[in-house]
């Protein structure tokens, strides 16, 4: 029997909405999650806006967020797509967990995944964000990719994952970073 520990993953939905559809994609990453693998998630909405004049120290939730970013041993990202790019709220929360000290990103396995209505799935989001997190010393996983396009018919209308080609991807994607995690991860 395997003895080693778990992975600990933790989901963060770069749209603030009640009902979003990346919100609902890491629940349904909450059930696929592959054995030896846990997933918690982080809400962005008490993060304020980025001021360099409030660094020292950090705001409460701020402090927080950069402490479970810290105990995370991989990061799950869903993004939503605004305008071409990620959203403001995930972009903000990376400028506040990219500053020193113990910059707790650096180094971080990371899966990213998104949903947006359009055709393509996030894709320029996801290739926005990927940029900006290999900036901050993530080691991104490269594939597979979880691109849900059309978002209002690959979910129900309780926020379910229904699409079986999306559940599969975002199945492999999960199994994949639990590897990614295992391979990168000091021993
Ligand atoms: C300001 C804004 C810009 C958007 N731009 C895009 C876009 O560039 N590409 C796209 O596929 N969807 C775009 N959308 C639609 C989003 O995919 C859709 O609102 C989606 O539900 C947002 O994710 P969420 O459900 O997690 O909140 C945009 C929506 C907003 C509000």
């Amino acid at each position: 029997m395997p003895t080693s520990d778990p992975s600990h993953g933790l989901g963060i939905s770069g749209s603030l909405r009640k009902a979003s559809y990346n919100t609902a994609l890491l629940r349904a990453a909450a059930e696929l999650m592959p054995a030896g693998m846990t997933l918690e998630t982080f809400d962005l909405l008490p993060l304020p806006m980025f001021n360099q004049d409030a660094e020292k120290p950090f705001p409460e939730a701020v402090a927080e967020f950069r402490a479970r970013v810290a105990q995370a041993d991989a990061l799950l990202i869903a993004t939503p797509e605004y305008n071409s790019s990620a959203s403001g709220a995930l972009k903000n929360a990376i400028d506040w967990a990219s500053r020193s000290p113990q910059q707790p990103l650096n180094g971080k396995p990371v899966a990213t995944m998104g949903a947006s209505t359009g055709n393509f799935g996030t894709l320029r989001a996801q290739l926005h964000l990927r940029q900006i997190l290999t900036h901050v010393g993530v080691l991104p996983l490269g594939k597979p990719e979880v691109l849900v396009g059309r978002a209002e018919q690959a979910f129900d209308a309780e926020g379910r994952l229904g699409d079986a080609a999306a559940r599969g991807f975002l199945r492999d994607s999960l199994a994949a970073l639990a590897k990614w995690t295992q391979r990168v991860s000091p021993a």
